[in-house]
């Protein structure tokens, strides 16, 4: 070990190198890597089922003459006599149809369940006190419990509905339906066992229902159920029976259900010609050449006349479409099925179709058990043309589903290219996204009536002016780019310091990353309506549907502009932007190419692992990016106020130029969809605080990434420690985020609600409809622990930053003075954020202090390291980190103990020094161990083998800022 200081005509020229070549240190960056995780998942984003209005269809009875004279009287406040019942044939407002929600339906016995879903589906505004009225609703009564109908009905229709409430037993429609002719005779008569069977069975038959109870055994046991009730032995009179319907039990707890919802998913759709199955070979021709091959088992690539085709296992072309001109003699072009997928393992199906249609129909289940065959409503038909369709085991559709048949909780199959597929791509099912449009022509010649009309039209608020895309500054990149053309690699700008796109001097990202498979964050869709701000996190396999086309963006969790921000602060913090281009943008990093504003990019748009082997060789931007997630435009246009520190105040909250252009609260009038969607943008505003608390640990660790590549920078002057201003300005930062989401949340609201309250007093009699919930129930914004975004701050020392130069002191000698080093030494970034690295090149690739293990050499120096500088060094060395101890101080002039830490051990150092002999100079080696007195052992062995007339200096090491 040559650690030597050289006297030269008296002045000591330290010449501080160990041992052998060590060179560059090359780049270490500190988690370079970061695991992609993002499992593809089955997509499963909300969205309203079909759903829209028309009139009402009314269950009519045998149309009774009304001069009815003669019937039971009745002695009840609440029942009327039969000749004052109105018939449920009586004129009715205009309502609004659905069908029946299966989460307000409970689970009953089949055929009582549907007759229960064509109570609640029939029941509008005109009805809801009046379900006895309705038979569907009366006979569902019999089977499914008077308070459980009532419950329900409230769950489907959000109206108040009460038992108490309701209407009498209608004596003409109903009753006299359920006795017969013998209503109208001198006393009327009572219902019968028999009376009741038939009743029942009839309704069932009038309402279409795909089942019917297994048995009368089942049915007499409804009925068995209300003459022990009545107590009127076998036969039940009508009061005895309206009275049954009004007391015999009461809703007990009002069920609160979200609308229902049709999930979509997308499914990778390889429209290529596959062999079938059974096939042992393949055929390829093109023009005159014809190639044969088995079926391959694993990927392969085969050439025909020169044109190479991928194929997969089973051997489907893929990447693309099969080159023109070739093609694949008995292979099977494959065709989309576009049938929403049943949800699995349910014991039965629900199908809708609007205005009121449901059916409940039982899943076969045995696999030869014969299919279902389900009718749809009236003059439905498949794109086929016929009006059947069947449920098969275990749950699978058979035929075609006509297109406005719903399931709920089923899967809508929605199509997208396979990962790593290039060229050209139609999308097999073009009406499969364009859902909204269909029910958005459904539903607009509706909305002339004044019932609430669901939101159909795609989410259409306009960003703020003040949130205009951030000009490459930390955006997302979909605003201008196309689907399937990435854009060209993003760029910070530091328009302060005049960096731009635009100046042709900002620094770009050669590499894309887009975000394929990844979570996305939605409090639902627009269509589902309602007041939900509860944002669910789901696992997509590519960019989901969304509130339809451009409405879903793939967004940066920690965005490029918090690079131009911090330098931004750093320049009022009187940085100058000189030495932020010099020391910082514009300089190379530790490869002595790449410039840290790119490496500072690659940190923020960083990409996992190739989500298909193929991508890397086809180079394809298909990588998953690990700080990208997919959201809601509401959301992220919430988000960029908050970020972009705008519209915060009441007065001009975000969105405010939007809620200013409403200008009718009527429910039909010509700003719903307006409103609509500013009530869908308040509760992703509402929900803005969740976002920021469940892509916490995304941001956390972006933000770690540039924290650590901060720290690897050396400026040239030591003005400012970039990590730990970094990590202050950060955490100042983001601590505002909390306020600025509930704030701006509320500030919208406020607002909408104001705006909404005047208009209304203008033209509506002061009535804000109750179609617009939000106006109702208000919204409680969302926050979160904003300390969980910032990365643990760096424990450097407070003085003596990188970029300053000194001298080391390396003890005194026995003269009694101190052996100062001739050479200058600079404070180097480390890449680590607890200990800096000291050298005397620009920077930590340069040369600077490592470490030899002497334990192989001494026996006294086990665990002791021989420290010195890395040019020329020749033999295996660890890098050793800088202990420096400020003792307090603060500042870049201060003189600091200084010792070394190698293998994350902070290690105690003596100096020793020897004459080179014949005037030839002054070795000086730095000796560490684990303590002091370890290092002096190892240091006193170590003079005694090798330099007999060498001396152990006395002090401490030193650091001396010069
Ligand atoms: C289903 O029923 C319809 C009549 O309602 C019939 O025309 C059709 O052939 C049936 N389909 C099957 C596969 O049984």
């Amino acid at each position: 070990m040559r650690i030597s200081t050289v006297v030269f005509g008296g002045v000591l020229l330290q010449v501080v190198g160990v041992l052998g070549l060590r060179g560059l240190v090359g780049v270490r960056m500190s988690s370079a890597t970061v695991p992609a995780s993002i499992s593809s998942l089955p997509t499963t984003l909300s969205r309203n089922s079909s759903s829209s209005t028309s009139s009402p269809q009314i269950t009519t009875a045998s149309s009774a003459t009304t001069d009815v004279s003669r019937g039971p009287s009745s002695s009840n406040s609440f029942s009327a006599s039969p000749s004052t019942i109105t018939s449920s044939l009586g004129a009715r407002p205009p309502v609004q149809k659905r069908a029946a929600i299966p989460a307000c339906l409970k689970t009953v016995e089949l055929s009582c369940l549907n007759l229960a879903a064509n109570c609640i589906d029939t029941v509008n505004s005109g009805t809801f006190n009046n379900l006895w009225g309705i038979k569907s609703c009366v006979a569902a009564a019999t089977c499914y419990g008077v308070g459980d109908l009532v419950t329900s009905v409230e769950c489907q229709t959000g109206f108040t509905v009460t038992n108490a409430a309701q209407a009498s037993l209608d004596y003409n429609t109903i009753y006299a339906g359920i006795v017969g002719s013998c209503a109208f005779a001198s006393g009327g008569c009572s219902i019968t066992q028999q009376n009741y069977i038939d009743f029942y069975y009839g309704e069932l038959t009038a309402i279409n229902s795909a089942n019917f109870p297994s048995s009368n055994a089942v049915v007499i046991a409804f009925w068995n159920a209300i003459t022990v009730w009545a107590a009127t032995g076998s036969s039940v009179p009508y009061l005895n029976f309206n009275d049954w319907l009004h007391f015999s039990s009461f809703p007990s707890t009002t069920t609160t259900t979200a609308p229902p919802v049709v999930s979509y998913t997308q499914i990778d759709w390889n429209p290529n010609p596959a062999p079938s199955s059974g096939a042992v070979s393949e055929t390829f021709v093109k023009s005159t050449t014809t190639v044969i091959i088995a079926i391959p088992t694993i990927t392969t690539t085969v050439i025909v006349a020169g044109t190479v085709i991928t194929l997969a296992p089973g051997g489907t072309p893929i990447n693309g479409p099969l080159p023109s001109g070739v093609s694949l003699p008995g292979a099977i072009t494959p065709t989309w099925n576009p049938n929403i997928i049943p949800p699995t393992s349910v014991p039965s199906v629900t199908f809708t179709a609007p205005p009121s249609f449901t059916t409940v129909v039982a899943v076969p289940t045995a696999s030869n058990s014969p299919p279902k065959n389900i009718t749809g409503p009236p003059g439905d038909k498949n794109s086929n043309g016929d009006d059947w369709w069947l449920l098969l085991f275990p749950g699978i559709i058979g035929g075609l589903l006509p297109l406005d048949i719903g399931i709920p909780g089923g899967v809508k199959p929605t199509a997208a290219p396979p990962p790593g597929w290039a060229g050209p791509w139609s999308d097999p099912d073009p009406t499969s996204t364009s859902t909204s449009t269909n029910s958005a022509s459904a539903s607009s010649s509706a909305s002339s009536s004044s019932s609430c009309p669901q939101p159909t039209s795609v989410y259409a608020l306009s960003d703020d002016s003040e949130n205009a895309d951030w000009q490459d500054l930390g955006s997302d990149p979909d605003r201008r780019r196309s689907t399937l053309v990435p854009r060209a690699g993003r760029s910070i700008s530091l328009p302060n310091c005049g960096i731009s796109v635009a100046n042709g001097n900002a620094i770009a990202n050669p590499n894309t990353v887009n975000l394929g498979a990844g979570t996305y964050y939605t409090i639902g869709l627009k269509a589902a309506g309602g007041v939900n701000t509860v944002l669910n996190p789901i696992g997509v396999g590519s960019r989901p549907v969304g509130n339809g086309p451009n409405t879903v963006n793939q967004e940066h969790v920690f965005e490029l502009g918090y690079i131009k921000q911090y330098f931004e602060s750093l320049n009022a913090n009187g940085i100058t932007c000189a030495w932020i281009l010099n020391n910082v943008y514009n300089r190379a990093g530790w490869d002595g190419v790449t410039p840290w504003a790119l490496s500072l990019l690659q940190d923020i748009d960083q990409a996992g692992n190739p989500v298909h082997p193929f991508e890397l060789l086809l180079n394809l931007s298909c990588l998953q990016a690990v700080n990208m997630v997919w959201v809601d435009k509401p959301l992220n246009q919430a988000k960029s106020n908050v970020v972009n520190q705008d519209k915060a105040t009441a007065a001009d909250p975000p969105q405010r130029s939007n809620m200013n252009s409403i200008t009718d609260v009527t429910a039909g009038g010509s700003s719903v969809n307006l409103i609509q969607d500013v009530e869908y943008f308040a509760r992703n505003f509402a929900a803005l605080g969740t976002y920021f608390g469940n892509t916490a640990a995304t941001f956390r660790a972006t933000a770690l990434r540039i924290q650590n590549r901060l720290a690897q920078i050396t400026p040239a002057t030591p003005d400012v420690n970039l990590p730990v201003q970094f990590n202050n300005w950060l955490r100042g930062l983001v601590a505002t985020y909390p306020n600025g989401c509930t704030s701006r949340a509320n500030n919208v609201f406020n607002f909408y609600q104001n705006k909404m309250t005047t208009l209304a007093n203008q033209n509506n009699g002061g009535v804000v409809p109750q179609c617009f919930p939000l106006y109702h129930t208000g919204i409680t914004a969302q926050t979160f622990t904003w300390q969980n975004l910032i990365p643990t701050a760096p424990t450097l020392p407070t003085c003596d930053i990188p970029g300053t130069e000194g001298i080391l002191q390396f003890g005194i000698n026995p003269n009694g003075t101190p052996e100062p080093s001739v050479s200058t030494f600079r404070v180097l970034g480390s890449g680590r954020t607890d200990f800096y690295a000291l050298g005397d090149g620009d920077d930590f690739a340069g040369d600077h202090f490592i470490g030899e293990d002497l334990s192989a050499q001494f026996a006294a120096c086990q665990g002791a390291w021989d420290i010195g500088l890395s040019n020329g060094a020749t033999v295996p060395t660890t890098d050793a980190f800088l202990n420096l101890n400020c003792n307090g101080q603060t500042g870049n002039q201060v003189t600091a103990g200084v010792s070394f830490v190698v293998n994350n051990q902070v290690l105690g150092c003596v100096s020793i020094n020897s004459e080179v002999a014949g005037g030839g100079g002054l070795l000086i080696y730095i000796i560490c161990s684990s303590t002091t007195a370890a290092a002096t052992t190892c240091a006193n062995a170590i003079l005694q083998a090798n330099f007999p007339n060498g001396n152990l200096l006395t002090g401490s090491l030193q650091f001396i800022p010069t």
